[in-house]
């Protein structure tokens, strides 16, 4: 056995244990547990605290269960009719806490049967029969109600349905509190070498991962750097919200959008880190950003992107081969996030095929 296969195997047994210790506790004992964390964040998705048991740390996610979701907590089905766009990170009240489940206990499982190590463990999940916190203020105001245009009326029944939940599912998961973008700058911080082998790395990591979720059926739809976590240098990623699996309960539309979102994970994956990164070696202004992505991608390496980049030192060759997938992506998100009918990945995608060029450019 190496280390690395003792180290994972370590980490399957402990977590195991911990997860028995959950499922024998009562519902009340749980609600206890709850009661004594430390909340972390909060958010239309639930909240997130971070608990102790047995002396360890554990991180809760607790997620709204609607009437419908709390009769059958296993289903992956969703008939509430939300716009496809909602299967996007832009403001998504997403589909569902079964859903979320699901894709935990999968991935779960992959890890435990050492078929990938690319995924926290699911320690343990319970229903309750008591509400969470969620924070619903992003759909308030007319922003929201303008970019989803005619399927705002969907969009907002399903987000009163959640804040009006009075069930919820926890999930305990373990705890890795460290963020890719957090990792990412402790490595900038730690010089120019340091940084762009890390940036190159996490790049390396995010692409295989892609590669291996489309294989394994799975469509994540939210990669970005805060959804990934870092265990010695190992990115997990997490935060299945929005994330779709063929065997989930599809209907006919989901399942041709899971068919045209085969890359979608890669692009979209690849995207977050370059403006993650940029914008932390110092492009912040999310329009100059975009600027610079969009004449990389259109002309190569500037003067402009050697000095921003200079802390890659070698890893910078990287940011000019992923730009044109960048740019695309940005487009589509610039559109989408004024108005979610405006396009959609596949439509952005073939016009790219097309040749045609994203405006701003
Ligand atoms: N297993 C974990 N251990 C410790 N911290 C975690 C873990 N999983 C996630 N986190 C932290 O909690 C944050 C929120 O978790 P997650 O992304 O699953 O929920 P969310 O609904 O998207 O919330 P948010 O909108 O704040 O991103 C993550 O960005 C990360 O910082
Ligand atoms: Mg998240």
């Amino acid at each position: 056995m190496t280390t690395i296969d003792m180290v994972s195997s370590m980490r399957s047994v402990r977590n195991t244990q911990l997860g028995r210790v959950l499922a024998e506790l009562s519902d009340t004992e749980i609600a206890a547990l709850l009661a004594d964390g430390e909340p972390l964040g909060i958010g239309i998705g639930g909240s997130t605290a971070r608990v102790q048991l047995d002396g360890e740390l554990v991180f809760v996610k607790q997620i709204p269960l609607t009437p419908v979701e709390r009769a059958d907590v296993r289903s992956t089905a969703h008939r509430s009719g939300l716009p496809m766009a909602c299967h996007y990170g832009i403001g998504s009240p997403g589909f569902g806490a079964g859903r979320e489940l699901a894709a935990h206990e999968l991935t779960s499982r992959w890890v435990h049967d050492e078929e990938s190590d690319i995924f926290p463990l699911l320690l343990h999940s319970r229903p309750l029969d008591r509400p969470c916190r969620t924070d619903t203020s992003e759909f308030e105001g007319l922003t929201p109600q303008q970019q989803w245009g005619e399927g705002w009326p969907r969009v907002v029944q399903r987000v009163d349905a959640l804040r009006d939940a009075e069930s919820s599912m926890t999930l305990f998961l373990e705890y890795l509190p460290e963020t890719l973008g957090a990792w990412l700058r402790r490595q900038f911080a730690a010089g120019a070498h340091t940084g762009g082998a890390a940036f190159a790395d996490a790049l390396e990591q995010i692409i295989d991962a892609s590669v291996w979720m489309r294989a394994h059926g799975l469509r994540h739809l939210d990669l970005h750097p805060g959804n990934i976590l870092v265990d010695r240098e190992r990115l997990l990623f997490t935060d299945f919200g929005l994330t779709m699996h063929e065997s989930f309960d599809l209907d006919r539309e989901e399942r041709a959008f899971f068919d045209l979102h085969a890359e979608y994970d890669h692009d979209t994956g690849v995207t977050s880190l370059l403006h993650w990164t940029l914008a932390e070696l110092g492009a912040g202004n999310r329009a100059r950003r975009t600027a610079l992505v969009n004449s990389t991608a259109k002309y190569g390496m500037s003067e402009e992107l050697e000095r921003l980049c200079a802390p890659l030192e070698g890893a910078a060759h990287l940011v000019v081969e992923h730009a044109q997938t960048a740019a695309v992506i940005t487009e589509m998100f610039e559109l989408l996030i004024r108005d979610a009918s405006a396009t959609s990945y596949d439509m952005i995608t073939a016009e790219r095929e097309r040749g045609a060029e994203p405006s701003g450019q």
